[in-house]
């Protein structure tokens, strides 16, 4: 007979993930779904990657490869950083882990524990309150609004941090509002940040996908000495849609990646082999794929936020990076939508699901009530049925 660990049954399961369960579910059962609700680019891996890695099998890279990652690979992203944002730092201090997520797992789990505070703004990812959760730690939330741009201030930082304080998290672009940060106001945190002596994980994974004037910013290079304070995150899945194969990293002052090291090579021992192969072909090969899908990003996300906004009661803010349309639904509160009543943002994107077949995630799975989020990772064709579905639903 087994009980549940305290640990275990304070997680939730990813509303991201469920959301796309319950889509595949009315598939099965022949429904056509518009989904829309997952973070993962709908283009497949470029072919020179794909072909990196099938040479690495067949030079026979299919064994058990240093826990933090193979240098070739921890090289080609201090290289890939130099060249992006004149960031250097030593191989040593990157470790490679099965995708982002985990990166933030390892981050999390080296740095707090019991009696550790760690800030997070929302809106925020789904899977970070969680994340810190399984360390025993606790999070506050900082409330940002859609006025503020969906951005923490400096001010507001500063507010929330008290003496068990370890970290904020940070997320530009953001996922769930595509927001992103301009680098001054990033440097207005790293100040606070330099003045109180408080950790960061900066979670960049969306960095190359921004839009129109919008420009990403490493925070770690933001102030001399920075980097000291930071724990970078980022990874292959959303710029190079490399989803499945599960490569994200890391780069962090020494002994904290020596600590992340000891913990990831007791959980996974190593990263899957072969994605590590294809990762350097991503990073160090032609970066022309990553434009052409960006590219395609902008249009959708122009073309979803011209409809949405178009729908009456939606308001819908311009994105200007990574592939969400995170917009306010609050105006159907209350009202009776195909024979559903509506009450908030749960029973809009569930009613949107039974009803039309239109799949969103309900805002407040990102501590943002009012909202909804759709992923514009989809065929424009797609984006435009689904929205019509949508319109549909919303006239009642
Ligand atoms: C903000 C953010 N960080 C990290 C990740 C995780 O990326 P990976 O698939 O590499 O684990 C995601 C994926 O949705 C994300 O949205």
């Amino acid at each position: 007979m087994f009980s549940i660990s305290k640990m275990a049954a304070g997680v939730q399961p990813s509303a991201t993930l469920a959301a796309g369960a319950k889509a595949r579910q009315l598939k099965t059962e022949g429904k056509i779904v518009y989904d829309f609700s997952l973070g993962e680019p709908d283009f497949n891996t470029p072919k020179h990657i794909c072909d990196a890695a099938y040479k690495a099998m067949l030079d026979g890279h299919t064994h058990y490869t240093a826990a933090a990652g193979i240098p070739e690979l921890r090289g080609a992203i201090a290289r890939w950083y130099k060249r992006t944002y004149g960031f250097e730092f030593s191989p040593e201090q990157v470790i490679v882990s099965n995708g982002a997520k985990h990166s933030l797992h390892n981050a999390l789990a080296a740095t707090v524990g019991p009696g550790d505070e760690v800030i997070i703004p929302t809106p925020y990812w789904v899977s970070y309150s969680d994340l810190v959760q399984m360390t025993g730690a606790t999070y506050k939330l900082v409330p940002t609004t859609e006025a503020s741009g969906f951005k923490m201030t400096a001010a507001q930082l500063k507010a929330a941090i008290t003496p068990r304080s370890k970290l904020v998290m940070l997320n530009s672009p953001g996922n769930p509002t595509g927001s992103v940060y301009s680098r001054s106001e990033l440097e207005a945190i790293a100040d606070v940040v330099v003045e109180t002596k408080l950790g960061v994980i900066s979670d960049e994974i969306y960095e190359q996908l921004v839009f129109g004037n919008a420009k990403a910013t490493c925070f770690a290079t933001l102030r001399p000495g920075l980097a000291n304070q930071v724990i970078t995150i980022s990874g292959v899945s959303k710029s190079y849609a490399m989803t499945g194969w599960r490569m994200g990293w890391a780069i962090a002052p020494m002994h904290v990646t020596k600590a992340m090291g000891n913990v990831q090579s007791q959980e996974t021992s190593n990263p899957s082999s072969i994605s590590q192969y294809a990762t350097i072909a991503a990073l160090d090969g032609d970066q022309a794929c990553v434009e052409v899908m960006r590219k395609e990003f902008e249009a959708r996300r122009d073309l979803v936020c011209g409809r949405l906004n178009a729908l009456p009661g939606i308001r819908c803010p311009i994105p200007d990076g990574a592939f969400y349309a995170f917009f306010n639904i609050e105006a159907y509160f209350g009202k009776t939508l195909k024979s559903k009543k509506i009450t908030d943002s749960t029973t809009f994107c569930s009613a949107a699901l039974e009803t039309v077949h239109v799949n969103l995630v309900q805002g407040s799975a990102f501590g943002a009530e009012g909202y909804a989020r759709l992923s514009f990772a989809t065929s424009r064709e797609q984006i435009n049925k689904g929205i019509d579905k949508l319109a549909d639903f919303l006239q009642g």
